[in-house]
């Protein structure tokens, strides 16, 4: 890295743990401020938990260990005044935004317990989640005059479709490629002040979402198509460091005519 992000600032949904907290870390190393908010309590209709207060004061201190400033705050990406707030005390205290990451995201694995609620709290979480982060911080974007970046967090799935009858496996297929379909919309409407927008597209990472029991019963059951899984390259599982890695230089002036792109970063998954 060149050092072009020195004295930025990023806003990061799902920022507790996982790879929201390994993008706040990585681009504090590289001189970014970050507002980094979590839901910090469960949604009754994913069958694994959410982050904790403590996991999101966890990644401020990795923050602070770097010699950068975290604002932290709690809010549920479904909300778009409690996104709006935590952006905001984020902003008053830090002064500018230049990096936005939507990235908070769930699924559920199990059998379905109620069909319509799974459905719609998955695509409530991804699509609209992703849009309330970006209304919460797209005016401070483009006032603040320098341009910027958005990273849309998709998934490997939002590329390539695998086959499943549960209803939260199918709606977070339909939002991951949904976030597609958004980020060409942002990235045409935003482009004449310099505010790129992309889409990136990991295959499976270690993180709150793949290691808990949840994911364990689903992976051990002998009607999980396991093989339609696995990634091209004789890689298992990514880490969350991978990810950061990417989008660390994604945000950067170093990839400033990117935009528009879907960025599979996936161990050629998509193309097995
Ligand atoms: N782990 C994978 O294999 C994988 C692969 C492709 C894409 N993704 C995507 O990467 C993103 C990050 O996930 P991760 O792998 O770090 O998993 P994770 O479960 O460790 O992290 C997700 C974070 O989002 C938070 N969150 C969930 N719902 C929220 C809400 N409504 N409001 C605010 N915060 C909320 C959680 O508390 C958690 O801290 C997600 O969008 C996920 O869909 C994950």
């Amino acid at each position: 890295m060149t050092g072009s992000l020195e004295g930025r600032v990023a806003f990061i949904t799902g920022a507790a743990r996982g790879q929201g907290r390994a993008h706040a870390v990585r681009l504090a190393r590289e001189g970014v401020d970050i507002i980094g908010l979590d839901i910090c309590k469960d949604i009754a209709s994913f069958d694994y938990s959410c982050a904790t207060r403590e996991e999101l004061e966890e990644t401020a201190a990795l923050v602070a260990k770097e010699g950068r400033t975290m604002v932290t705050g709690e809010a549920d990406v479904r909300d778009l005044a409690a996104v709006k707030q935590v952006f905001e005390d984020g902003y008053a205290r830090l002064g500018r935004i230049d990096i936005v990451i939507a990235n908070a995201g769930m699924i559920r694995y199990g059998a379905p317990e109620n069909v319509a609620q799974e459905w719609q709290d998955t695509l409530d979480v991804i699509l609209t989640g992703a849009f309330n982060t970006v209304q919460a911080s797209i005016d401070k974007l483009i006032e603040g005059g320098n341009g910027g970046s958005i990273v849309l967090v998709s998934s490997s799935a939002g590329l390539k479709g695998t086959g499943s009858d549960l209803p939260s496996a199918q709606a977070y297929t339909a939002a991951k490629r949904g976030l597609v379909g958004y980020m060409q919309v942002l990235a045409q409407q935003y482009a004449e002040h310099s505010i790129r927008v992309n889409t990136i597209h990991p295959t499976g990472v270690v993180s709150g979402m793949t290691t808990n029991e949840a994911m364990m019963k689903m992976a051990a059951d002998p009607n999980t198509n396991i093989a339609a899984m696995q990634n091209l390259l004789p890689i298992q599982i990514l880490q969350p460091e991978d990810i950061a890695n990417a989008v660390a230089y994604l945000v950067s002036d170093e990839a400033a005519f990117i935009t528009g792109t879907q960025w599979a970063l996936d161990a050629g998954f998509s193309v097995r």
